[in-house]
């Protein structure tokens, strides 16, 4: 029979009940622990308003305290069919209860759930106590050893494939060993610092990390084995394939494994909750703001992107998801390497007349170098930052923070604070709806799995 029922399809329900409690915690939860945490002086002034009211900060400690007590609640849920089997296991003829249960499964679970647990820990130190960033950049490295062990213990394969293009130079599949390892240390220092770079105007951190959690949902429904397929005719847009999906046919099916299926109810089980959390935080997040995330939120949720992306093999999918980020983190660079100045804050400005955002600027103290000003000058010419120029040598006065806000801000014009948030959420939906076509429509050209 082909539409064989998967075995932990229900867990699923639980996973949703799960999410639905967190949820309610949370929004009760937040603006209740806010007097404490101002107690704590974990708080922080709202750079963008006129007033000078207290906001407590690190709230991302509730929302993780929440997300993670519901992942750990869950696990015996998620490993329900498992527990009852080996509860009504007989004991073979010479009297040995044979034990059959999902170990590794077990063991992703728990090493997933010791990266989120470090991630956090890391953000709410880095709220406390300001670390530079420097010093922080190694410890998501830290945090992802036991993903990378897990990984490594269930056989994870190195072998990426090869674009169709390479094969005859390089053949279908090529083991990149060690540097695979790599990789996946890269992705979750890039999740858990992109997502802190590209904030500070309320609302902004929560609401990319809800869209990219609710992208990945989309992905993973994709892959559960629906009695009713679907399919989606890329081949009148010239897509090589159709794409099709649940039914007999269904992706996880097609590709014939079960796995599929188990690991992308994993990332489920993960993003649900998560996306519960952040909806219930991101009501008192909103404009204006009566509670702040602090890099606590923006550490967790970047690490949970990448403990799925890694542990249910869709890392490259997952990066397309982070598009804006991607491209906030490359206009970033020179101020995060030095070669621009960059100030604490890199916020847009706030005009209390108007109500407005405008782009925020960085001075140079001593005229740049050849290499500053010619990085500087292309993304002028790409229209991303505005420069000021001493009227009569040329050299570069100011520019523009190079931040996706302000790009935005310089390219659209002033905003307030709120019509900028609503803006990056649509930058973030488009970066989903291009990484969809991308990775099912434009794939089939480049890959034929
Ligand atoms: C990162 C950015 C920094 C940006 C800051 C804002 C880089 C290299 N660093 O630093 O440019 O200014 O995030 O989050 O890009 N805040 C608001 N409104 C909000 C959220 C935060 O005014 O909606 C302010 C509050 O004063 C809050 C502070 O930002 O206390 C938090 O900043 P923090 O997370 O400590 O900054 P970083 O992550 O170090
Ligand atoms: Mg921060």
């Amino acid at each position: 029979p082909l539409i064989s029922p998967i075995p932990q399809v229900p867990a699923i329900y639980s996973s949703i009940g799960f999410s639905l409690f967190a949820f309610l915690v949370t929004i009760y939860l937040v603006p209740a622990l806010g007097p404490p945490f101002v107690r704590a002086n974990l708080k922080g002034r709202d750079l963008l308003k006129t007033y000078a009211v207290p906001i407590p900060e690190s709230q991302g400690l509730v929302v993780a305290s929440v997300y993670i007590l519901s992942l750990l609640l869950f696990i015996p849920f998620a490993f329900a069919r498992p527990f009852a089997k080996l509860a009504n296991a007989k004991p073979s003829s010479e009297g040995i209860t044979v034990l059959e249960f999902p170990h590794h499964q077990l063991a992703v679970y728990l090493s997933s759930i010791i990266s989120l647990l470090i991630a956090s820990f890391l953000g709410f130190l880095d709220d406390v106590f300001d670390i530079r960033w420097r010093h922080k950049l190694p410890i998501p490295i830290i945090a992802s050893i036991p993903l990378l062990l897990v990984y490594f213990a269930e056989h994870g394969n190195t072998t990426i494939v090869v674009p169709l293009p390479l094969r005859s130079l390089l053949g279908n599949l090529l083991d990149i060993g060690p540097l695979y390892y790599l990789y996946m240390i890269l992705l979750s220092t890039f999740a858990t610092n992109s997502i802190n770079i590209l904030a500070g105007i309320n609302g902004s951190e929560a609401s990319q990390a809800l869209i990219i959690a609710l992208s990945i949902i989309v992905n993973d429904l994709l892959y559960l084995p629906w009695p009713v397929g679907f399919r989606i005719p890329l081949h009148l847009l010239g897509s090589p394939r159709d794409i099709e999906f649940g039914g007999l046919w269904g992706a996880g099916m097609a590709m014939g494994s079960q796995v599929l299926v188990e690991r992308h109810l994993f990332s489920l089980y993960f993003m649900l909750p998560l996306v519960a959390v952040l909806t219930g935080f991101l009501y008192h997040n909103w404009y204006p703001a009566r509670v702040f995330p602090g890099d606590t939120l923006c550490y967790l949720a970047g690490m949970a992107f990448a403990v799925v992306g890694i542990q249910a093999h869709f890392s490259k999918t997952l990066l397309l998801f982070f598009m804006p980020q991607i491209f906030n983190f490359i206009l970033s660079t020179p101020q995060l390497f030095g070669l621009v100045p960059c100030p604490r804050h890199r916020v847009p400005r706030f005009d209390p007349e108007t109500n407005l955002l405008y782009p925020s600027k960085a001075l140079f103290f001593k005229s740049p170098s050849k290499l500053t000003t010619l990085i500087l000058r292309v993304f002028s010419t790409l229209g991303l930052v505005e420069l000021t120029v001493h009227p009569k040598d040329g050299t570069i006065l100011e520019t523009t923070n190079l931040t996706l806000f302000n790009t935005l801000l310089v390219r659209l014009g002033p905003m307030n604070e709120k019509r900028l948030n609503q803006l990056l959420i649509v930058t973030q939906v488009a970066g989903s709806l291009v990484a969809f076509v991308v990775r099912y429509g434009l794939a089939g050209l480049v890959y034929d799995g």
